[in-house]
């Protein structure tokens, strides 16, 4: 089989390296890849957003499948391209993935529905949604409506902070046309839990835990994600049938019954708060970096699973026993400016897998080029076994412009 993987950072370097294991992959070809991918794949420079390009790409190529990486490409309408010319596809529409995109959309649905999340309004106006907030206890939750690269959402403490970030999202335009949706605080700890979802179909991953603060102990401003790992002992096997129960799986069938079944990896971002596990997002699409941590555990050959999503058949899911836990090295000053073209080093030292994030290659030479830039993922028998792993390697790698995380993992190891 000849696959194209749409994307260039750790989760699409994740699912190259799934495929590669696939005895009935022939050639992976990756749009753009990066610096590490290309190892695995031949990288193809067309950008995740180029709809027309990357459908031409696979036609010419006479790709059997390809899979879609990127929230920004499935909102850009890459699957119905793809669709619209009969080239198979694994990732939803554009309307299945307003679940993600619109954060209105996913919270109407989670009403009608009875999908349980923190209860909230959504404003346009910023006056209004000012007087909102200052009735309600603090800290307050503002999510900004559209795709904001996991750097949408502010809690804030204060009124002050509160204002100043409504301004932000329904004043300034600073993210694009404005729309927020204020929800109530809720407290616990968080897990992803991603399913393969075909129409009403939906087969669970392994579940995995994000760390989205940029500093130990959880501080420091959202990121994208620094670190994950998975199994996860917090979360029983109770509380994983509840969540498939009553949230993944009556979520897939909300979509059907809309009218946009849903096709894809689902994602559910949960909490376990005092009253019940709750979702405090929906993504369209595999997590980054839980993927990273995920697939290494899928004992299933992935060309079967994406085959079946797409075309509607029947499979099974097989997991290791292992656990994985993968630190992030991000470019000093992310989430915020950083600088990029900083040589990588001791590369060829580090035993565990070594997921590239945002890299270019130069010469022989391999350079940062984004915010996150590798993600370092450990494995063992035990988690304690996978995080020693992780950062004896992490510290393999020289480079003067990065940092990391060493508390990855402490919801598991304190609790
Ligand atoms: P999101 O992009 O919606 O996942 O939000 C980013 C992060 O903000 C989440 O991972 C949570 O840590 C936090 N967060 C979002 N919504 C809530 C909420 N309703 N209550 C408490 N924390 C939240
Ligand atoms: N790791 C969170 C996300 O992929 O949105």
């Amino acid at each position: 089989m000849k696959v194209l993987v749409i994307g260039g950072g750790g989760r699409e370097h994740a699912i190259v390296d799934a495929l590669a294991r696939s005895a009935q992959v022939e050639k992976i070809w990756c749009a753009p890849g990066n610096a590490g991918i290309a190892a695995q794949a031949e990288c193809v420079a067309i950008k995740e957003t180029e709809v027309e390009r990357l459908r031409d790409f696979a036609a010419a190529n006479e790709i059997d499948l390809t899979v879609v990486g990127p929230e920004v490409a499935l909102a850009a309408g890459v699957v119905d391209a793809f669709k619209a010319a009969g080239l198979r596809i694994f990732g939803p529409t554009k309307a299945a993935a307003r679940i993600e995109s619109s954060k209105e959309f996913a919270k109407d649905l989670m009403a009608k529905y009875a999908i349980p999340t923190a209860g909230y309004r959504a404003f346009t106006e910023y006056a209004e949604a000012l007087d909102y907030v200052a009735s309600r206890p603090l800290p307050a939750v503002l999510k900004y409506d559209g795709l904001a690269a996991g750097k949408g959402v502010v809690i804030a403490e204060t009124l002050e902070e509160a204002d100043a970030a409504l301004k932000d999202m329904l004043l300034d335009d600073k993210f694009g046309e404005g729309k927020v949706v204020v929800e109530d605080f809720l407290t616990g700890p968080e897990f992803s839990f991603m399913c393969f979802v075909s129409g009403r179909k939906v087969w669970p991953m392994a579940l995995a835990q994000d760390h989205k603060r940029a500093f130990d102990g959880d501080k420091g401003p959202n990121t994208g994600g620094m670190g994950a790992y998975s199994p996860l002992p917090f979360v029983t096997a109770e509380d994983e049938r509840y969540a498939l129960e009553k949230i993944l799986q009556p979520t897939a069938d909300a979509m059907v019954a809309e009218g946009c079944p849903f096709e894809g990896v689902l994602y559910g971002g949960l909490m376990k708060t005092p009253q019940g596990i709750k979702v405090i997002e929906f993504n369209a699409r595999f997590g980054d970096p839980e993927t990273e941590v995920v697939l290494p555990r899928l004992k299933s050959d992935i060309v079967d699973i994406f085959c079946a999503v797409a075309d509607g058949a029947d499979t099974q899911l097989e997991w290791h026993d292992f656990a994985t836990l993968g630190v992030v090295l991000a470019s000093k000053g992310y989430p915020g400016s950083y600088e990029k073209g900083h040589e990588i080093k001791g590369l060829d030292r580090v035993g565990s897998a070594v997921y590239h994030m945002g890299t270019k290659a130069d010469g022989g030479r391999i350079l940062t080029a984004g915010g996150r830039v590798l993600f370092v993922v450990g494995k063992g028998a035990t988690l304690a076994e996978a995080r020693a792993n992780a950062l004896k390697d992490v510290v393999q790698i020289g480079c003067d412009n990065l940092f990391y995380r060493t508390d990855i993992g402490h919801w598991a190891f304190e609790k």
